[in-house]
Formats: structure tokens, C-alpha cells, sequence
């Protein structure tokens, strides 16, 4: 079993890819589509890292490892520790830690303290923040000070109580008003934005109209890039939304392992001979 220091740094990619930076990132609007996953432990980083151009520290972490009923949950303590984890185990791909709920609402100085917080503490490049035109003054607070920010718009999980749960944004009578965010979030210096639960069409429209790239989940593949959460994508989650195209079954052959295991303890089939230390001469 590898620990997080004896991870390899070598890439499982051909072709050596450099350190994905901030305005490299940004460069790639309207070109090849950016791959970016969410990864949570140093491990699953090390692996996502060979394809990925970012990697997100996302605070449904909330969900898909502690087992939380949503994202509200999440401390900054979490993410400062995942985003540890992350960092361990990433090297080329630009690595952002996701401002959990509470963390930056409350005015651009707060959210100053806790995103350079992140950034001193886990050593990840840039932030993710949920809002659009009501956050444009905390981003351009962050990124006139040093802080890459990544916003995210249309279904905003953070915002589930007032939505009155995790509604994807489909009636056109809003669509104005989530164009009118992109465009707000661009403007205050958000360098990326996530557009998540949103019509094809409305993506489309969102795409075209800002400069910045636009990282799609459930949005279509009108996006410049697409994001999935990684246990989602690899079927380690029970309840997927129909956006989720699951890529494995990794829980069908968890449960074939465990049960295997569990067999052979109880008939004492493991541990074999080859797993039994012999004695040593001195
Ligand atoms: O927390 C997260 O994983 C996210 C993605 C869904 C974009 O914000």
C-alpha cells in the first residue's frame, strides 16, 4: 500500500504535459475542451492528474465522503485538509479548493481571509466560489489581491434551501438572469466559471457570451470543458443525476472484494503461506 509520500510522480500520460497555470487555462476558451474532475485524496489526484487540466477539491466531498445529506455541512477544516491530500498527490494539472458555505458570503474581506487561508494552508492555485452578480464584488476583491477565482453559476448546491432543492435551471423566463451572471462574474475577474444544472441551450448562450471558459456539469457539451465528481464518474455513489455517465462500477467490485475477503478469514484461506512472515535465523 503506497502512503502519500511514496506516491510516483510519473505521469501515465505519452505526451509530458507542463504545470497548468491560471492563464493557461483561460487561454484554452473556444479550443480543446478542458477536462477537470474533482479528486479528494492524494491517491485519486495522483491518477487524475495524468489526464486532467484541473482538478477541483469540491465540497461535495460533503457527500460523497462523509456521507453528509448535503454540502452545508462542509467546514473549512474539510476542505483545508482534502485540499492537503490533493495537493500531495497532484502535479501538472491546476488545482482549485472550493469556498464552503458560510466561508465567503458575509463580505469581501471575510472571503479574503478564508480563500488566502486555503491558499497558504493546502498551497492549491485558485478558488471556487458559488454566485454570480451578487458575488462579482467579493471576486474582484480576490482577484485584485492575488486570488485566481473560479465562480459557478445556475444550480448552485449551496442555495438548495432557498431553491427548495438541487433544481436545474431549464424555464427560459431565468435564463437572462443566469447570462447576466456569467457575465457579471466575468467582468468582476473570475478567471473560469462552472455552469452546472443548466439547459443545453442556455449553456450554449452562456458559452458564447463570455470570454472566460465555461466548465460544464450537467450543462451540455456546449461548454468549453466539463467536470464531473469523481466517484460519481466512477460509480462509487448510490444516487447519480441523470447528467452522470458512470465510466466503472467500482462499488460492484468492492463488494465482490469485501465479500471474497470476508469468505476466506472465516475459512481460513487467507492468509496464505505467501502473506505468513517465516521465522529468521540471527
Ligand atoms: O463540489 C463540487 O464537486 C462541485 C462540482 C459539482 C462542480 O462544485
Amino acid at each position: 500500500m503506497s502512503t502519500t509520500s511514496t506516491i510516483s510522480k510519473e505521469s501515465q500520460s505519452a505526451a509530458p504535459r507542463k504545470k497548468m497555470t491560471v492563464p493557461n487555462f483561460t487561454a484554452r476558451k473556444g479550443g480543446e475542451p478542458l477536462v477537470c474532475l474533482t479528486a479528494y485524496t492524494a491517491h485519486v489526484a495522483h491518477l487524475v492528474d495524468a489526464q486532467a487540466d484541473m482538478i477541483l477539491v469540491g465540497d461535495s466531498l460533503g457527500m460523497v465522503i462523509h456521507g453528509m445529506p448535503n454540502t452545508l455541512g462542509v467546514t473549512m477544516e474539510h476542505m483545508i485538509m482534502h485540499g492537503q491530500a490533493v495537493m500531495r498527490g497532484a502535479e501538472k494539472s491546476l488545482v482549485v479548493v472550493d469556498m464552503p458555505f458560510g466561508s465567503f458570503e458575509e463580505s469581501p474581506e471575510v472571503a479574503f481571509r478564508n480563500a488566502s487561508r486555503i491558499i497558504k494552508e493546502t498551497g492549491c492555485t485558485a478558488i471556487k466560489l458559488e454566485g454570480g452578480r451578487e458575488m462579482a464584488p467579493t471576486i474582484r476583491h480576490l482577484a485584485a489581491r492575488g486570488i485566481p477565482v473560479m465562480a459557478h453559476i445556475g444550480l448552485m448546491p449551496q442555495q438548495m434551501n432557498t431553491a427548495g432543492g438541487f433544481k436545474a435551471v431549464r424555464d427560459e423566463d431565468v435564463w437572462e438572469d443566469v447570462i447576466a451572471d456569467a457575465k457579471a462574474v466575468e467582468a468582476a475577474g473570475a478567471f473560469s466559471v462552472v455552469v452546472e444544472g443548466v439547459a443545453e441551450k442556455l449553456a450554449d448562450k452562456i458559452t458564447r457570451n463570455v470570454g472566460i471558459p465555461t466548465i460544464g456539469i450537467g450543462a451540455s457539451a456546449q461548454c468549453d470543458g466539463q467536470i464531473l465528481v469523481f466517484e460519481d464518474m466512477i460509480g462509487l455513489f448510490p444516487r447519480v443525476p441523470t447528467f452522470v455517465k458512470r465510466y466503472g462500477n467500482m462499488e460492484e467490485m468492492m463488494i465482490d472484494a469485501i465479500s471474497r475477503y470476508a469468505g476466506e478469514v472465516r475459512d481460513r484461506s487467507f492468509p496464505a503461506d505467501e502473506h505468513t512472515y517465516k521465522a529468521k535465523k540471527s
